[in-house]
């Protein structure tokens, strides 16, 4: 959730952590702070707000010489977003011997507090990482060192955390420690950073050591050794190399990232096709073979008899639309499950069954615990995630990229679009593997598929154009409906959580069939209905709910395929797209009218309130 960075090197410590949570403000942006060892004082400056209030106080002071810091983004999860919760927070008895950053829960804070306020130790503020500040120089009164006092005051913490501290102690060295939250490891020459997403580091080195759930590293200018939490042996860890391109990682024109994401799609559906989309007479392994998926990571599975697919909010609106791919392409029953909920229930798994984890960031704390839970009961786990090196893409048997490249906005959009390919490409994986269709009918789905990057690129820039005379049309609304069926249903789940989440408007989508059953109660001519209505077999009851609140003066705003006429007081064009897939040419109609409504509105884009990237904590 919070943003993570440390150096130590041969530079000034003060651009290198500033930068770098400049570029990881999306992780949280209630406060930020940063801290460095200069000889034997720590130095400390924290402000509450975005980034742009440390600076501005970071510009009244001299800059700091150190070659040694670390620095925070926060998003509140004990305390108030207020400069004193802001990290970093110190440690020690009478005076600061040590500075810490932390990102995640530390469950049992509150006995440990009680402890230490016993034996002397006053906090100042609200936190859990104080606690676990002033508890490492608590060890480190007994322990013979530095490290050993860290590693025991680590040990005696529960929770999620990833923590990262300094002292005067040792001038040039960060310890760093993770359980749970992602924590990387940037390896330069003569320096070295510490983060909790590689872009904070990446233009200085793209060689990186990923920490595992129980270690901790030392780093200095010059050297890394990671530990074993437990044992304080030394672990042998790879350095990787990660190729990513930080101009994917900018806005590129645009004015904020979630409109050149929103624009990337048409790149993103290619980017999923390419190597797992074969065309006929491709076949690597020589010989003709027709049109044929090619997903490898899948093959050293049983096809599954049943998919519960669990995530979080967008990915698990991706998930709701899968379900019918499955079903009716490749005969597999699915459960679609929010992750907060399923992890909670006594889940039945039988044989046969697999579990499907959905995230863009691969970091979401309930989608974590899903995977968990269904890797400890013995039923396989296939991660879909975005981000290479996440905990999902990690601990799932398996996994597949979505190939999105890094989404910046805290608004998820390419990385739904992803998910949506890669569903659609196995669902007709196992459909060729289980034989439930033919070699012509994949070959007709595919096709459709591949037509998509075009039919975006040319109707973006439309659909933008029509988004905005919209939004400015209904900006005085203060509820909206979504509505839709088969698949159209969760692209209304979609819909209205993107307005809701970027505008503040309030939103509610309903499966259109739905409506009688309660909600038309509010239909009155001050609260309008989107409804999606697809050129589908069950367009002419989508059309008989829409008469029904139009008999009752609501507003309807129809995204419409060609070859329909939907009952609507306005009609927003749809290029009709056969079959299942029609969702993906409406996902960004939907994503363009929330950005234009939250622009217009004067709403910070990119970052909503109350919102974060990456959503770590239950
Ligand atoms: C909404 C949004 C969130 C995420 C959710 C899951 O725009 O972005 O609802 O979809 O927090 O995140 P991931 O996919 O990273 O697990």
């Amino acid at each position: 959730m919070c943003g993570i960075i440390g150096y130590t090197g041969h530079r000034p410590a003060q651009p290198v952590v500033i930068e770098g949570l400049r570029r990881l403000e999306y992780r949280g942006y209630d406060s930020s702070g940063v801290a460095f060892v200069e000889g034997s004082s720590l130095w400390r400056v924290r402000a509450a707000g975005k980034l742009a209030a440390l600076e501005e106080k970071l510009a009244g002071i001299s800059p700091f010489g150190s070659l040694t810091g670390i620095g925070h983004t926060r998003w509140a999860t004990h305390g108030a977003p207020v400069e004193r919760n802001a990290h970093p927070h110190f440690g020690g008895l009478n005076e600061p011997v040590l500075a810490v950053v932390h990102n995640g829960i530390f469950e049992n804070y509150r006995e440990v507090k009680e402890q230490l306020e016993a034996l002397g130790y006053r906090f100042q503020s609200d936190t859990d990482t104080e606690v676990a500040a002033h508890l490492i120089a608590e060890e480190r009164r007994h322990a013979p060192d530095l490290m050993t006092a860290f590693a025991s005051a680590l040990r005696k913490m529960h929770g999620a955390y990833a923590l990262v501290m300094i002292s005067p102690e040792e001038p040039e060295t960060i310890y760093a420690a993770r359980l749970a939250s992602p924590l990387i490891v940037g390896v330069g020459t003569g320096e070295h950073f510490v983060a909790s997403d590689v872009p904070a580091f990446l233009p200085y080195t793209r060689d990186v050591i990923f920490l595992e759930n129980g270690e901790f590293v030392r780093i200095t200018p010059g050297a890394h050794q990671v530990f074993q939490l437990d044992t304080l042996q030394p672990v042998d860890k790879k350095v990787q190399r990660i190729n990513w391109d930080m101009q994917s990682a900018q806005k590129g024109g645009y004015r904020h990232f979630m409109l050149k994401e929103i624009f990337e799609q048409p790149g993103v559906v290619t980017d999923c096709l390419a190597g797992r989309a074969l065309v006929a007479g491709e076949n690597p392994h020589g010989g003709m073979q027709p049109d044929t998926v090619r997903l490898p990571e899948l093959d050293s599975f049983p096809v599954p008899e049943h998919i519960h697919v669990v995530a979080c909010g967008t990915s698990y609106h991706a998930g709701l639309w899968a379900r019918q791919l499955f079903e009716s392409w490749a005969r597999i029953p699915v459960s679609p499950e929010i992750a907060s909920e399923f992890h909670y229930r006594d889940v039945l798994f039988r044989p046969g069954d697999m579990v499907l984890v959905i995230s863009q960031s691969g970091e979401t704390a309930d989608t974590l615990a899903a995977l968990r839970l269904a890797k400890a009961r013995g039923c396989p786990v296939i991660g879909l995630c975005n981000v290479v090196g996440s905990s999902v893409a990690r601990e799932a048997d398996a996994v597949l990229i979505t190939q999105a490249g890094p989404e910046i906005s805290v608004a998820s959009t390419k990385a739904m679009c992803s998910q949506m390919v890669m569903f659609a490409l196995m669902a007709l994986y196992y459909a060729a593997r289980k034989d439930t269709l033919s070699a012509d009918q994949r070959r007709v789905q595919l096709d459709v598929l591949r037509g998509i990057p075009a039919i975006l690129e040319r109707i973006l820039p439309g659909l933008r154009d029509t988004a905005r005379e919209l939004s400015r049309e209904f900006s005085m609304a203060r509820s909206f409906f979504y509505l839709g069926r088969g698949q159209a249903f969760p692209l209304a789940l979609e819909g209205a959580l993107k307005l809701k989440e970027l505008s503040y408007i309030h939103a509610e989508g309903y499966a259109a069939g739905e409506m009688k059953h309660g909600p038309i109660a509010l239909i009155d001519p001050a609260f309008p209905t989107l409804v999606l209505a697809f050129n589908d077999a069950l367009f002419p009851k989508t059309a008989s709910n829409m008469q029904e609140i139009k008999a009752r003066g609501g507003p309807i705003i129809a995204l419409a395929a060609e070859g329909v006429n939907p009952p609507a007081d306005r009609i927003w064009r749809l290029p009709h797209v056969p079959g299942l897939l029609a969702g993906l040419v409406a996902l960004p109609a939907l994503q363009l009218f929330s950005y234009e409504m939250a622009d217009y509105l004067g709403k910070d884009v990119d970052q909503p309130r109350n919102l974060a990237k990456s959503v770590t904590v239950e």
